[in-house]
């Protein structure tokens, strides 16, 4: 993908994306995360953080979309881009649950972005999903 055509498919998911986190139900963290998937049938989805009092049952923005995507649109969706944004100011890459999760539906270059923390400067990066999870498991059943 052409770097201006990246630019851009980053920023229109990441815009869906802060409008998921306005969303969020974090009374226990306050830290706000918006997710958007773009899927190869082109349509964007979102998703944000959803906690629980017992904390464990936490859903993150990232796995709470792709549950969304495979719902709306079934099992066959592949996801070709993701942006991840936080209202909080911080760095949010993925956790390694949502990597891992993510990796069942991505192949190796499609991009993610999301706010990375620098020298104490937040800035959003992009990286292939394979830079994000080398070594992803698999079955190899597929
Ligand atoms: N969180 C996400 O939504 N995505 C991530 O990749 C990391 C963490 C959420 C979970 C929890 O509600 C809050 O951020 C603080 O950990």
């Amino acid at each position: 993908m052409e770097t201006e055509e990246l630019s851009n498919l980053t920023q229109e998911l990441a815009h869906a994306a802060l409008a998921a986190a306005e969303r969020s139900y974090s009374p226990y963290s306050g830290f706000r995360v918006g997710a958007a998937l773009k899927l190869t049938n082109g349509e964007i989805v979102t998703g944000t953080n959803v906690e629980n009092v017992s904390y464990g049952l936490t859903i993150c923005a990232e796995r709470s979309a792709l549950v969304r995507a495979v719902a709306q649109f079934g099992p066959e969706i592949r996801v070709s881009a993701v942006a991840v944004v936080n209202l909080n100011g911080a760095p949010s890459p993925p956790c390694g649950a949502c990597r891992q999760v993510l990796a069942e539906f991505m192949d190796a270059d499609a991009p993610v972005s999301f706010p990375a923390g620098r020298s104490g400067i937040v800035a959003p990066v992009t990286l292939r999903f394979e830079e994000l999870l080398p070594y992803a498991f698999d079955l190899n059943l597929k």
